[in-house]
């Protein structure tokens, strides 16, 4: 699997996100990772349908959209056609896990589930691991970028690592929250296909190439 670095829109300089996101599209194998927050599930608030319809103007690399949501229902017909190629929602937003993932593989390419880090590996069953084409490992409390990563989070990637191999799962593993250049290598190491990163990246104000070839 290629090695994608998945830049959190969250962090950018928001008053200059055109030069942002045109810097970004010159590198290869990166996602542009949108994080949805409503206020209810999570404390924080972020941003929806108008940014993401301008973001999708000038984007050259897949929109990969992490609903941190209490109602994925609306949000999942409200984006049907912003471009999405991934889309994730959080289990523990879900009444019916398997139903909605089977709505949303009609209108999106790549459908993902996460999970909260106190929330136990268990109840992603077989059933819904054998259904997703993403797996996002939170490596921090949703809600807020900057903050440290946790540290328990090595344990439950190599977890779904092994599930994978041992059931050829299809899914890529996706981690989110405290990606830097000091975990970035271990990371994909013990499993990772997939890192977000947000304050790591936006901090190197414009050097974004080089922070970028660093994680990788
Ligand atoms: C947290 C978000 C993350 C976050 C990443 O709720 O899902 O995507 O913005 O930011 P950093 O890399 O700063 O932890
Ligand atoms: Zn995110």
């Amino acid at each position: 699997m290629t090695k994608i670095i998945s830049p959190s829109i969250l962090a950018a300089n928001f008053l200059r996100l055109e030069e942002e996101i045109s810097i970004i599209n010159e590198i290869p194998d990166i996602w542009y990772h949108l994080d949805i927050m409503d206020g209810h599930f999570v404390p924080n608030l972020t941003f929806g349908q108008p940014l993401i319809e301008q973001i999708k103007t000038i984007a050259r690399h897949p929109l990969d959209a992490h609903l941190m949501v209490s109602n994925p229902d609306f949000y999942l017909k409200a984006f049907r056609e912003l471009n999405i190629y991934n889309i994730t929602f959080h289990i523990e937003s879900l009444a019916d896990p398997v139903s909605l993932l089977a709505l949303a593989r009609k209108d999106y390419q790549s459908v993902g589930i996460s999970l909260r880090p106190g929330t136990s590996e268990s109840v992603l069953t077989h059933e819904i691991l054998s259904h997703i084409d993403l797996l996002l490992v939170m490596s921090v409390e949703p809600g807020f970028a900057g903050q440290k990563f946790i540290e328990s989070t090595w344990k439950r990637i190599s977890h779904f690592k092994n599930l994978k191999e041992k059931n050829n799962y299809r899914y890529a593993i996706q981690v989110d929250g405290g990606v830097s250049d000091k975990n970035a290598q271990q990371l994909f190491e013990a499993g990772a296909d997939n890192l977000v990163t947000g304050s790591y990246l936006f901090r190197q104000k414009g050097k974004y190439l080089e922070a970028i070839q660093k994680l990788l």
